[in-house]
Parts: structure tokens; sequence; C-alpha cells
């Protein structure tokens, strides 16, 4: 492991620095925990094994998910009256199916997800509600846009960042936070002046897709665009690879940006690419946290566009007040620039959006209040060996739970609808007059998320 990279590292626990090294892992003693390294790249999560179960069932469900589309579509291609274009299109599209699965499989083999057995229902009912944006694929086209198709945006993201650092564009240590499949920190490293990169996702595909280009070992992967230009572009087989070797001093991280396992006041340069609006935390802490991260005179650099979602509408911050925000906490008012760049126009789709993009780049000069350690998941949760609470929304879970299977258990392939209210009623559950129209909106519900499409 590199020598640099070592000195800026700390316990995502604990915050303690500098962790110890062997055998190209990392731990704390004083936590006593060892961090896995996937393929090369250190797991730095606060609850390392957690996490790293969480993301393996993930990437277990999904490599089912992909089985269950081939089956699927293969039943489609029986169909004696498909038109010949249709059958071509779905047998293209079962091939490039298999092929995705493949290649995922051979990708993601540093997590081990061959080691998990279970049923695709059982991760199916398991699953954790996640945030949209841990999902496997997710942030799958951005791969693309990184590393086939994306010359012309790849380089107006450089550009944008390039505005807002006037004349003075030594970085030197930089930490690019949600750097997703790795293009604009790689683009950085290669392309503005910069010590050492460390670009950190939390997401595995991602950034093992990001080594492996960024090594000079081009990957073959299948794109599935959303709006297909004409048949052949319903999945289109592409080379991902970057334009040379990256240089000496580029790092990747897999950890929450949330914990980030970073010594304080290590970074010249912090960029938020595409990543504050989209975060579960509000933007005052997090900026705090970047605060934290960089030297004094460091320089927080954000690029994307500005899109927060947040239940509470306080929380949907205009640019006005994300510029405040940064100053509040300890930054220079921020530099800006507004500017419009094409966003995800991959040449297969129909799909492609332009963006109002809000860059900005602002001084630390002064320390925040450091904001208390990001909320990881409790105790019972993680260790596994303290009785997990029954709180009143677990309670009434449990209940809506039993009802809902049993109401599932009474779907026999014979039992009508009115057969199924009369149940109901004879179970004392609800009036026979009530349970008719409920059963009605349940399995219409359930109907429709039948006809959902599922799939890439
Ligand atoms: C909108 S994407 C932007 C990706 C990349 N910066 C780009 O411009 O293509 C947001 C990225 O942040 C990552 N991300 C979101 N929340 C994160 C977290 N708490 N810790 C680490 N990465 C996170 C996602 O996996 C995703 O790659």
């Amino acid at each position: 492991m590199s020598e640099d990279l070592h000195k800026l590292l700390a316990c995502p626990r604990c915050d303690k620095t500098p962790l110890s090294e062997a055998e190209g892992r990392y731990r704390c003693d004083a936590c006593k925990i060892d961090f896995p390294s996937i393929d090369g790249i250190p797991w730095l999560f606060a609850e390392p094994q957690a996490s790293l179960g969480e993301w393996r069932g993930r990437l277990q469900f999904s490599l089912q998910q992909l089985s269950q589309d081939v089956s699927r579509i293969d039943a489609e291609i029986k169909d004696q009256d498909l038109r010949p274009l249709t059958k071509r299109r779905l047998e293209r599209f079962k091939s490039a199916t298999e092929y995705h699965r493949r290649s995922l499989q051979k990708l993601l083999q540093p997590i081990d997800v061959q080691s998990l057995h279970g049923t695709v229902e059982s991760y199916l009912a398991l699953r954790t509600r996640m945030p949209t944006d841990q999902a496997l694929h997710t942030y799958y086209t951005n791969v693309h846009r990184d590393w086939a198709w994306g010359d012309a945006e790849n380089a107006a993201s450089l550009k944008q960042v390039r505005a807002v650092l006037h004349d003075n564009a030594e970085l030197g240590n930089v930490l690019v936070l949600g750097a997703g499949a790795g293009r604009l920190a790689y683009d950085l490293h290669m392309q503005v002046e910069c010590t050492n990169t460390i670009a950190m996702d939390f997401n595995p595909l991602l950034l093992l897709i990001a080594q492996s280009v960024t090594k000079g070992e081009p990957l073959k992967m299948y794109e599935f665009p959303i709006a297909p230009k004409s048949l052949e572009d319903d999945a289109v087989l592409r080379t991902l690879s970057a334009p040379e070797v990256v240089r000496d001093g580029f790092h990747l991280i897999l950890g929450d940006v949330l914990r980030p396992p970073f010594a304080a006041q290590s970074f010249n340069t912090v960029v938020t690419p595409w990543l504050i609006d989209i975060v579960s935390e509000d933007l005052p802490i997090f900026a705090a946290r970047i605060n934290g991260l960089l030297k004094t005179n460091g320089r927080w650099i954000n690029f994307g566009s500005l899109a927060f979602s947040h239940p509470d509408r306080a929380r949907r911050y205009s640019p006005e007040e994300t510029k405040a925000i940064v100053a509040e906490n300890g930054f220079s008012d921020p530099y800006v620039s507004d500017s419009t760049i094409p966003y995800m126009c991959s040449p297969a789709s129909r799909h492609g959006r332009q963006e109002k993009v809000f860059t900005f780049s602002a001084y630390k000069e002064r320390d925040a209040e450091a904001p208390a350690r990001h909320r990881a998941l409790p105790d019972w949760i993680v260790t596994g060996t303290e009785p997990v609470p029954l709180t009143p929304f677990f309670r009434s879970q449990a209940m809506t739970t039993q009802v809902y299977s049993f109401i599932m258990s009474l779907i026999d392939g014979k039992r009508t609808l009115q057969d199924m209210a009369n149940v109901l009623e004879s179970q004392k559950l609800m009036t026979r007059d009530e349970a008719e129209p409920a059963i009605r909106s349940f399995l219409t519900k359930m109907y429709d998320d039948s006809q959902k499409s599922v799939g890439v």
C-alpha cells in the first residue's frame, strides 16, 4: 500500500490515525477491527463486516434477478406468434442479459458473492429498504458515459471544474467523494496538478470497474439504453477503457462519505461531483464534515446540478441558500460557475438531458464546529448479539405482514375475490362489505406490480 495514502487514512469508527497495516489490509488497533480489501481496494466502512454482508446480499440478489429475467425472456421467445423482428430483439436481449450476468459475476468475484445460496424470494423479502442510490445498477449508465461514449460530457465536466479554479490549478492531495465510476477523478489526476487523488464511493461495482479500466485493463460490458434508438440499440456491447493507464498517486477507497475514513485536515482539495443533493445528511452538517477534511486554505470544489429532494421542504436548498450554508461553515464566499452541459446522452438512446450545473469553489478560512459522528446502525443490528427491540413500528409491521401473508395464502387459483372476502369475514378480520373493496385494492396493487417491467 502507498505510504502517501496510509498517512491520509483514519478509522471510520473512532477517527484514530494512522491505521496499522499488514498484508495489504488495514486494521484499527483501538477498535480491534480489520478492514477487508476488495481486489486491493480498501473497504473502510465503520461496520466493515455488516456492510460487506449487506452488499454481498444485494449483489447476489441482482444476479438472481438477472437469471430470472433470462428465464422470463426465454418463455416469451417460445410464443409461436411472435413477429420475426420481435423474436430477434428478444433473442439479442436474452444473450446480452446472460453475458451481463456472467461479466458481473466475474467482476464481483472479490466480493465472494458465490458464497451465498439463499433463494431469490428470501432475498426479495429480506432486502433492506435501501436508498435508491445504493442499488447495484442505479449508476450503471455512468460507467458507459465515463469509459465508453462520454468524451464530450466528460470534457464538459472537467471544463466546469477548471472554470472555478481560476489561475490556481495546483490541487495537492485531492479527495473525490461519491466518485462513481471514477472518470472525473481520473481526469483531474491526469490533466490537473494533483499530488495524490483519492476516489471514494460505496458502490463496489463502480469502483471495481474504475480500478480495471484505470489500470489499463479494458472491460467489455453491455449498455442497456432506456430509450433505444433502434432494435440493435436495445443492448449494446461496449468496450470500457481509459485513454491511458493512470499515473501513480491515484487511489480508490470503498466507504461511506458520511463516515469518511480520513485523518482530519489532511486534504488540499475535496471534490463533490453530483453528491451534495443526494446524500441523506443535511447540507449544513455535510459542509462542516467537508470542512473537517480540509487543511486551512484548502479548497472545496462542488460540481453538479442542485436537486435536493429531502422530505422537508426547508432542506431543499436553493443555490442562494447553498452558497450561504457553505460560507457559514468556515468557507470563503463560493465562487460559482453556472453552465449548461449535456448529461447522459448515450448515442444509443433517444433519452438524454441538458443539466444546468452549479459548480463552485470555496476556500477553507476557519474550522467549522465538528459535526457529531454520522449515526450508523444501532448495535443490535451490527453485532447481532442484542435483542431486537419490539418498537411500536415493528409491532404494527408484524401484524400488517401477517394479514398480508394470510390474504396471499388465500390465492389458490380457485377462490374468487368474493370468496376471499367471505373468508376474511368468517375470520372476523373485517365485515364482508369492508372486505370486498379492500381486497380489490390489494389485488389491483399486486396485479399492477406484476405488470411492471423488471430487468436491467
Ligand atoms: C449521482 S452519482 C455521481 C457519480 C459521479 N460523481 C459522477 O459524476 O458520475 C452519486 C454517487 O455517490 C455515491 N454515493 C451516494 N451516497 C454515498 C455515500 N453515503 N457514501 C459513498 N458514496 C455515496 C453513489 O454510489 C454514486 O456513485
